[in-house]
């Protein structure tokens, strides 16, 4: 073998090879799995291409097993799965295939694997292992994407032109492939995708969404986010951020670019934390900055609200960009309203209730939006990183300290709606409500203790000012 298998692995292909003889069809290992093999990345899924019906032998195939693994298949693609353990295994038939101008059906008819290779996305995606008696193991390469591989480079077995046409959700593949194995765009690829950027509009929303997200969960998001920049991709499909882009200077004055801000935050971020909803936040943490752009002749420029403008617009672009509608999107709308609240903190002298508010309004997402926060610092002055870093670390304390004593993150005050409307008699509605809301911010802002008795004794006041008299 060309690359190196473990012994599960060639238990299972000599079954293959097995049965593709008994049918009399070639076949062969290909794409991803031979691509991973040679970097030696862990591999997933593995890919077979057979000169005939894939869906056949699949079959033939899972009658070796013993018990039988159950094969799923879908006719119309020609397209047939085996799952060993949590190991899947696909087959198809080696085809031709060409997608029309207007549309993504493709138009599909038998073909040899050489035409197989040739319809493959990119060079280090269309290598093949014969599973074949005559040259079993033999790496089939006819494009050179071993080479490509040591020179690190993504480029496409045919016209690139040609290759983006039949499917141009490979432009954002390109840029995935690219951002996750730290290679290079070759040039003529990259000025195809710029020519051709505004095709991806007739891809579906979530094929990129799915892509754009792989990209973001790479170790250093930033390659990805400019090449979709610089390609011209990133303003078809999230033009918000493309907004972030530039600095603007008057009377001397100018901002930093919102855009390489963003990205640094990004792979800041991406260093502490794995969570896909978190990168998100990093990304649209400025997001509103263009819409509350302002010069004011004393300040320069200013950003006012724009954690809230931005908090605004993250349903907007999580509809858009089909990312769910539920908590994961209410998770990075908070972030993005909130993330300014620990570094406005570290600019005075911090109080408990201050810390308090801060506790209570994250709740359990107090540890991302630190997170997130820390992040943010990208100020190229080592001294001012330092001292922000500093008093950062500060705050952090200081939570620690305020959370042990009073336990704020997950806290509902002593005295509930329902006690209130018992004690006075009242139904649901505002007094309740603003009774509620007094006690808790008297807690919060240290006026009083954080118990019953004290928040009942405030409640009592309280009432009476209102003009309320208990009932009981
Ligand atoms: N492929 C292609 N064009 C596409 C998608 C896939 O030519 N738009 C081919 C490539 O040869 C690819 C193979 O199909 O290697 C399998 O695709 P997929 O499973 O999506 O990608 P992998 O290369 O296996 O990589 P990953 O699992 O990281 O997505």
């Amino acid at each position: 073998m060309d690359i190196i298998c473990t012994e599960k692995e060639l238990f299972v292909f000599n079954k293959i090879a097995a049965a593709a003889e008994a049918l009399g069809v070639p076949c062969f290992l290909i794409g991803g799995f031979v691509r991973d093999k040679l970097i030696g990345r862990p591999t997933k899924d593995a890919d077979i291409v057979c000169v005939g019906d894939g869906i056949e032998l699949a079959h033939k195939v899972a009658d070796s097993f013993h018990p039988r693994p159950s094969v799923s298949f879908f006719k119309n693609f020609g397209t047939a799965q085996i799952k060993l353990d949590d190991w899947e295994i696909e087959f198809v038939g080696a085809r031709k295939e060409s997608y029309r101008q207007d549309s993504r059906n493709p138009q599909v008819a038998p073909g040899t694997i050489e035409d197989d290779q040739l319809r493959r996305d990119f060079t280090i995606n269309a290598m093949a292992i014969s599973l074949n008696k005559a040259d079993y193991g033999r790496l089939i390469d006819p494009f050179e994407g071993r080479q490509d591989l040591e020179r690190r480079m993504i480029r496409t077995p045919l016209d690139p032109l040609q290759t983006f046409s039949d499917d141009p959700l490979r432009m954002m593949r390109a840029t995935r492939f690219a951002t996750q194995l730290d290679f290079t765009i070759d040039e003529a690829a990259f000025n195809a995708i710029k020519a051709d950027a505004h095709r991806i509009s007739i891809v579906s929303q979530e094929r990129i969404t799915d892509e754009l997200n792989k990209i973001i969960l790479c170790q250093k998001p930033s390659i990805g986010f400019d090449l979709l920049y610089r390609s011209g991709l990133l303003s078809i499909i999230f033009p918000q951020m493309v907004d972030l882009a530039g600095a603007e200077y008057i009377d001397g004055m100018g901002h930093k670019d919102n855009f390489y801000h963003t990205l640094q935050v990004l792979d800041n971020i991406s260093k502490n934390t794995g969570d896909l909803w978190l990168r998100w936040a990093a990304i649209l943490h400025d997001i509103g900055k263009p819409p509350t752009k302002r010069f004011e002749k004393d300040h320069g420029w200013t950003f006012h609200g724009h954690e809230v403008v931005g908090g605004r617009m993250v349903p907007k672009i999580f509809t858009k960009l089909k990312l769910p509608q539920n908590e994961k999107m209410r998770f990075v709308r908070k972030m993005v309203e909130y993330h300014l609240r620990p570094i406005s903190l570290t600019k005075e002298n911090i109080t408990d209730s201050a810390i308090r508010r801060l506790l209570f309004d994250a709740g359990d997402d107090i540890d991302s939006l630190m997170t997130l926060c820390e992040a943010d610092i990208t100020s190229k002055n080592k001294q001012k990183v330092r001292r922000f870093l500093e008093n950062f670390e500060m705050v952090r304390q200081r939570l620690k300290e305020v959370e042990e004593k009073d336990q704020i993150r997950n806290w509902q005050p002593p005295i509930t709606g329902e006690m209130i409307m018992e004690k006075f008699g009242l139904p649901p509605g505002r007094m309740v409500g603003e009774l509620k809301n007094a006690i808790r911010e008297a807690i919060l802002d240290g006026v009083i203790e954080n118990n019953y008795e004290a928040a009942a004794d405030f409640m009592l006041k309280k009432a009476a000012d209102l003009k309320l008299v208990p009932v009981k």
